[in-house]
């Protein structure tokens, strides 16, 4: 692995961690299952699979922990807030105890593979808090512990919280767990590669064929294999069926220098605006995460605002510096709250799929990719009805279109706009000396029109979530081409 870059733009988790320097696809590639994405779903159900003696071939389009994993927050936690009161309502309490019991099974398997592996991601063990402010949340919470200790799982009420400011009360789960998310995946990716497995990097797929054997094709070969399993958070190669059934939401990090809370904990707020907290050292200097400020997209208001708010938190709540760190990233929320791990269409009998993961997917992920190493490998897996990709769930329909004016804008150096040019939709940026550079407005996903991003300098669409560079090349999917440029170049 190389040196640590400087890469104070990314999260804190890419900036403290080495990069890894897999080699990309160059000619075509036999193994027996296919895995598209090293993030934490893809890179889990690969091991899982090497581990029962098949070939595996991770294919990451980027670098290891590029993806959603590497920006996360870090908590591996069955309390996902008050889920279980919300799944309880919405599913009944069978399903509630069957998402209690796969995630706990989950911190379970992170920590058995970290010790297997001798991975040193940080890897530690501390009681994770949903807790309020509110003396009417009470109440809530009250009920969610309650719930989730008659579902087994390991649940206090609490009014003891500790942070250093005034809360009411929480729900607290002890022996949850926080990791250094990047450093995990690259201990994952490195037991992975060799024997006959491989880990690809740079290498992204644009097109999954769903035959025998199933085909991954990317820019320097096709990897065939007898079951593809896809695992790029919003899939591709799907026809757009998942885009209808989760939504992409965005949130906010900030990492800032701060004295130690004191406690051995993370944390989550039950009130609104959504708070999440979590300590980690880094290379000797303490640092404090603090998330929240989540929507959908496409996204009404800019970041800078929102990170400004978090880091107004972190210095006032809790004692923090100026951020060191501040990112953003965005998971795949399911429309019925449960994730997705199965054949990705009814017909399918080659391709899996893994998404939805709910914003909790070092959990959720890592149950999905156990599910799905056990479909693969034609085994039972209990937790296989609940992630079932075939269930009936309520379909999103995308956000309708705002037409575009066909009047070119004066545009600022470092300003976008999207224009209408001759019934052609144009995304138009002026570079810093003031050039103007165009690419195709269309979303190579399902043909949304992309919208500038200012504070990121990025081209976003609102459909689904895809991400495009301002040479048009894809930051994340579910798009697998890049947006062309106005002469015809198609970019990666
Ligand atoms: C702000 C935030 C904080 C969070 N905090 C937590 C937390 O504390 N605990 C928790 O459990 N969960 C948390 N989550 C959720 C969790 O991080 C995600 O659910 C999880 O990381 C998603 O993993 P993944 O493997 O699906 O996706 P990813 O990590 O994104 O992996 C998918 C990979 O596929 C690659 N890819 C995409 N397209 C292609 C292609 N065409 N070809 C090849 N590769 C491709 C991508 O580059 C990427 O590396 C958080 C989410 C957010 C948004
Ligand atoms: S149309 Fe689906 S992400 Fe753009």
């Amino acid at each position: 692995m190389a040196e640590k870059p400087d890469r104070s733009a990314a999260s804190l988790w890419l900036g403290t961690a080495p990069t890894t320097d897999y080699a990309a696809v160059s000619g075509d590639v036999e193994v027996d299952v296919a895995i598209l994405g090293g993030g934490i779903a893809g890179l889990t159900a690969a091991l899982a699979l090497k581990r029962r003696g098949l070939t595996v071939a991770v294919v990451e389009a980027g670098r290891i922990g590029n993806g959603v994993t590497g920006s996360t927050t870090g908590k591996v936690t069955s309390l996902h807030r008050l889920v279980y009161t919300e799944l309880a309502a919405s599913h009944g309490p069978d399903i509630a105890r069957a998402y209690g019991q796969a995630n706990q099974q989950a911190i379970d398997h992170v920590a058995r593979t970290v010790a297997a592996e001798s991975i040193d991601c940080d890897f530690r063990k501390v009681s994770n808090y949903t807790c309020t402010e509110d003396p009417e949340a009470l109440g809530r919470l009250r009920d969610e512990a309650d719930l989730a200790a008659e579902l087994g799982l390991p649940s206090t009420y609490t009014i003891d919280v500790p942070l250093p400011y005034e809360t009411r009360g929480a729900v607290r789960f002890d022996d949850q767990a926080q990791i250094h998310a990047v450093k995990y995946l690259q201990g994952l990716a490195r037991a992975v590669h060799g024997g006959g497995s491989f880990v690809f990097e740079e290498s992204p797929v644009r097109h999954v064929r769903d035959r025998s054997p199933a085909e991954a094709e990317t820019d320097g070969g096709i990897i065939r294999a007898r079951d593809i399993v896809v695992a790029t958070n919003l899939p591709i190669g799907d026809g757009g069926r998942f885009a209808e059934r989760c939504l992409p939401h965005r949130s906010y990090i900030v990492g800032s220098p701060a004295t130690s809370l004191g406690a051995d904990a993370t944390f989550i707020s039950a009130d609104e605006p959504l708070r999440s907290i979590l300590t980690t050292v880094q290379d000797g200097t303490h640092y404090l995460l603090v998330g929240g400020e989540g929507h959908p997209l496409p996204s009404s208001g800019g970041s800078a605002e929102r990170f400004d708010r978090l880091a107004a938190f972190a210095r006032d709540r809790l004692g923090a510096g100026e951020p060191a760190y501040r990112w953003s990233t965005q998971d795949a929320m399911p429309t019925d709250g449960l994730p997705f791990a199965g054949p990705i269409s009814p017909a399918s009998q080659h391709v899996f799929v893994i998404t939805g993961l709910r914003k909790w997917g070092l959990t959720n992920g890592t149950a999905a990719a156990l599910v799905i190493a056990d479909l693969v490998s034609g085994h039972a897996n209990p937790s296989a009805g609940l992630f079932d990709t075939n269930r009936t769930v309520p379909l999103k329909p995308p956000p309708s279109p705002e037409a575009p004016p066909t009047e070119p804008p004066v545009l600022k150096p470092g300003q976008g706009s999207v224009i209408d040019a001759d019934g052609e939709r144009l995304a138009v940026y002026a570079d810093t000396e003031g050039t103007t550079h165009s690419l195709s407005a269309t979303c190579t996903h399902m043909g949304c029109t992309v919208q500038f991003n200012s504070t990121d300098s990025t081209w976003d669409c609102p459909c689904h979530g895809s991400r495009f560079s301002l040479q048009g090349s894809v930051i994340q999917g579910p798009a697998a081409k890049g947006l062309p440029g106005r002469g015809g170049a198609e970019p990666v």
